[in-house]
């Protein structure tokens, strides 16, 4: 059985950041299942798909053609990395994220990316719906405005336009979607290590993970930083 990390949690809790640093550190494949989901809300702008077309929606998500080729995410062979990080794009991620056929249609596909050496799957559902054997859960929190100041900055430092505001309100309206949707809810799976993470470093964060990690896994060679 190939081993699986899942790092769950709300958007801007850090996860993503996390789940890089994690997989680079173990030499593992990593999934960021938000980029699916915001690719396909992409893909459903451009071709004029509502969220309430669930069929059409689903069609689509299992006729995606999108390759991670190292930090690019290209549909269609078109690099869209940058696209589809901006704040609409992600709430438009999260109405299409609610559909159920839509994430019936993208299982298989999350699930084939576990694969040797070892997955680190980031997400909102990872441990609970789609990796639910996963050897070591974490469910990373924050505070909504601690996300939203993490999320502002990150806006900032790629040129892209941010209001601190506006962002404390989308994260606290997206949280209430995404953990009160009907399936896969946001929540903590069980046997998840919870890590609070709004007064902790990026750092702070990796050494508790790695903890966790180096319990389940006694024997796995963990290179030291670089
Ligand atoms: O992590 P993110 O912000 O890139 O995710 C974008 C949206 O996708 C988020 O609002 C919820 C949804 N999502 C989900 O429902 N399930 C996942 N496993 C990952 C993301």
């Amino acid at each position: 059985m190939t081993r699986i990390i899942t790092i769950d949690g709300p958007s801007g809790s850090g996860k993503g950041t996390i789940s890089r640093l994690l997989a680079r550190r173990l030499g593992w494949h990593m999934l960021d299942s938000g980029a699916l989901y915001r690719v396909l809300a992409l893909a459903a702008g451009r071709a004029g798909i509502d969220p309430d077309r669930a069929a059409e929606l689903a069609d689509l998500a299992r006729n995606l053609n999108l390759e991670f080729s190292g930090e690019k995410i290209l549909l269609d062979g078109e690099d869209v990395s940058r696209l589809i990080r901006t704040e609409s794009c992600g709430n438009a991620a999260s109405k299409v994220a609610a559909v159920p056929e839509v994430r019936a249609a993208l299982l298989d596909w999350q699930r084939a990316c576990a694969k040797e050496p070892g997955l680190v799957a980031d997400g909102r559902d990872m441990g609970t719906v789609v990796f639910p054997r996963a050897d070591v859960k974490i469910f990373l929190t924050a505070s909504p405005e601690e996300r939203a100041l993490r999320r502002y900055k990150q806006l900032k430092e790629k040129g892209l336009d941010a209001n601190l505001s506006n962002l404390v309100a989308e994260i606290r309206e997206r949280d209430d979607r995404d953990r009160n949707r009907s399936v896969a809810p946001l929540k903590a799976p069980a046997a998840a290590l919870e890590v609070e993470s709004t007064a902790l470093s990026i750092d702070e964060v990796l050494e508790q993970v790695l903890e966790q990690v180096k319990k389940t896994f006694p024997d796995l060679q963990i290179p030291e930083c670089d």
